[in-house]
């Protein structure tokens, strides 16, 4: 072999291995490419075997190339190692996707009820309204006789009532009304205040009535509160709460603790008033009644000065909320299904 056919054959050798290498997609491939070409048997090994057998004057130079060879085969090894590690990474970071978001653990959210009377605490607030809470178990005496409704008063059939003893002493408030006692017992006047809480009916179960349910009470006590200033809080609290296109009607009513009472509807928020299955066709939801504290109420609390009048006004936070958010059960506020609260929060 001259020369010339010794760089030949290196130069084939070469590109036969930089193709192969091309090709190797991992790195069980490329170790087999190690071992053809420089392992103990491979194909570099067996050429340097052969130098010996080579004429003298060419074996230094059968070397050099060989050599050169090798470090050119070997560099291009090491990128390929390098490579094939960079893609290895890629294949691992498909596995397992870190820019995924995480598993979230569950967690609950506020209760629609507790939403919107929030939403009334921060309104009323704003307002200068204390808040306050009364006891759920209440006597006779504060959820009726107090509120303008001695014994056998045929007003107190309008809430059926869950008596706690035979002697029909105590009961489970059926109001928040008398909240409104507690406080003029208590708090001077002028005042301003909402009681927000349970409240307890021996309703049936349905679509509209549960036997516990919320109401928020309202109470201003000064000199000189007039019909007017019950108009103006409620219509701006019903503004607020529905949005500013609502509508406000009042209607006369009757309730034993307010003289005059109104009842008080805002226009539909499904239909805008028009009429639909929600409104019964009317284009008006009652949610509210209100009235002119009763000179009686206020004696029984024990507030005896001249010139003082109130307004008093109470409503439904189920209803309210339902009406807010377009629930037509009031039966799914209690079954606890997340899938319904988390709609809300
Ligand atoms: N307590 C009344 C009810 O439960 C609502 C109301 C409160 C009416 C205050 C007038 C004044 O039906």
């Amino acid at each position: 072999m001259d020369e010339k056919e010794l760089m030949l054959s290196i130069r084939k050798i070469v590109d036969e291995a930089m193709e192969q290498l091309g090709k190797i997609q991992d790195g069980e491939g490329l170790e087999k490419w190690r071992i053809q070409y420089f392992g103990r048997k491979g194909t570099f090994a067996s050429m340097t075997g052969r130098i010996p057998q080579m004429a003298v004057e060419i074996r230094p130079r059968a070397g050099a190339l060989i050599n050169d060879a090798k470090g050119q085969l070997t560099e291009a090894f090491e990128q390929k190692k390098t490579l094939l590690t960079q893609q290895g990474h890629k294949r691992t970071e498909h596995a397992v996707n870190f820019s995924l978001p995480g598993l979230r653990p569950e967690t609950g959210t506020l209760h629609p009820v507790t939403l919107v009377s929030r939403e009334i605490v921060r309104i009323f607030q704003g307002l200068g309204f204390g808040v306050h809470v009364g006891p759920e178990i209440e006597t006779d005496f504060y959820n009726f006789e107090a509120l303008n409704m001695p014994a056998d008063h045929p007003a107190r059939d309008m809430w059926d009532t869950f008596y706690l003893d035979p002697e029909r002493k105590f009961l489970l408030r059926t109001h928040t009304s008398p909240v409104q006692i507690r406080i003029m017992e208590k708090i001077s006047v002028p005042l301003r205040i909402i009681a927000i809480g349970k409240t307890f009916r021996r309703d049936d179960f349905d679509a509209s009535h549960s036997p516990v349910f919320h109401q928020v009470e309202g109470l201003m006590v000064g000199h000189d509160i007039t019909f007017s200033n019950l108009k103006a809080v409620l219509i701006f609290f019903l503004k607020e709460l529905f949005g500013t296109r609502v509508k406000v009607r009042f209607l006369p009513s009757y309730f034993p603790f307010t003289e005059p009472s109104a009842e008080i509807s805002i226009s539909c928020v499904i239909c805008d008033g028009r009429g639909c299955q929600t409104c019964g066709s009317t284009g008006w939801l009652e949610i509210l009644g209100a009235g002119m504290v009763h000179p009686e109420v206020f004696r029984k609390s024990g507030i005896r000065q001249k010139n003082i009048t109130g307004f008093a006004f109470g409503a439904g936070l189920e209803r309210i909320t339902m009406i807010k958010y377009g629930i037509d059960d009031i039966r799914q506020f209690y079954t606890g299904d997340i899938r319904f609260l988390k709609q809300f929060g």
